[in-house]
């Protein structure tokens, strides 16, 4: 499970973000990202967030580290403005603690020149969880301390709206507005190594750090374990099946390249739909 921490400040809200996540202190005398509960799609959110992350950080890449915030009552008494006011009365109780990186910049392809086993790997990842927010528009990651961060994978897993319709070998939406896709040129590189990374026990490890309470009471689930063996299978199947949702740079497409002579993983999405 994941580290349990108090909040003991509202700092500021962060505007930038669509679901209004606020910077705040807590007892272990750190600093997070909270993500709240009781804002937008609330739950699977959440999950996502989670799941996506410690998948991530088992795969080797960076990313902030995750606890959950107890939030008290007071905050919401306290707050003058009344959006957020409304947002801390329904996220009473627990939300996520993203780690904040402090003086973190927002990426960008065209000042950090992306290695490309890198952007093959990110982009392999984000394919493997339907991840559509990593665009050029929303690139969702971060640059600190010499390494590229990632952060919101809240989008991501978009299938537990609707576990009826999941499949596990839908192919990839978020390919042609992917902010790495035309560096990621290195694709069957990064699915030799990776999948051979993930296996049940990595999924496992991950969904067993969602809150029971976060996967109670879902339609079709008779519980929590129960939820958590449905989002492991799903990512075990699109591992180990076939490749219907990784693009393969190379065999279709228009040829296009990029600035400095790689194939666009882009031209080809936007060629093959
Ligand atoms: N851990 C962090 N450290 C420093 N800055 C962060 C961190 N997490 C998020 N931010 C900043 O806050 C912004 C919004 O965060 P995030 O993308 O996670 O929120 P969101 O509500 O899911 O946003 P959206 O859906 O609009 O992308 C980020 O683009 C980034 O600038
Ligand atoms: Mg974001």
């Amino acid at each position: 499970m994941l580290d349990q921490i108090t909040a003991t400040r509202y700092v500021t809200p962060l505007r930038e973000g669509g679901s209004l996540p606020g910077v705040m202190e807590a007892d272990d005398l750190g600093t997070y990202v909270v993500k709240f509960r009781g804002a937008g799609q609330g739950r699977p959110v959440l999950v996502a967030e989670i799941i996506c992350a410690e998948l991530a950080r088992a795969l080797g890449f960076r990313t902030p580290e995750l606890k959950i915030i107890d939030l008290d009552a007071q905050f919401a008494d306290r707050e003058p403005d009344e959006e957020i006011q409304d947002l801390l009365r329904a996220s009473v109780g627990d939300n996520l603690a993203v780690d904040f990186l402090p003086g973190a910049l927002g990426f960008e392809a065209a000042v950090w020149k992306p290695d490309r086993d890198f952007a093959s790997r990110v982009f392999w990842f984000d394919a493997l969880i339907h991840n559509i927010d990593r665009s050029w528009r929303n690139p969702n990651l971060l640059t600190w301390h010499g390494d590229t961060w990632l952060i919101d994978h809240g989008a991501a897993l978009w299938f537990h709206y609707n576990w009826r319709t999941a499949d596990p070998l839908r192919p990839f939406g978020g390919g042609a507005d992917h902010v790495l896709a035309p560096y990621a040129t290195r694709l069957a590189e990064a699915d030799a190594a990776l999948s051979a990374a993930v296996d049940r026990d990595m999924l496992e490890a991950a969904t067993g750090r969602v809150p029971d309470a976060w996967l109670a009471d879902v339609p079709g689930f008779d519980s929590p374990a129960d939820l958590r063996q449905a989002y492991v299978d799903h990512l075990l199947a699109r591992v180990r099946g076939p490749r219907t949702w990784l693009p393969v740079p190379g065999t279709a497409g228009d040829g296009s390249t990029t600035d400095d002579g790689h194939r666009s993983v882009g031209a080809f999405w936007k060629e093959g739909r």
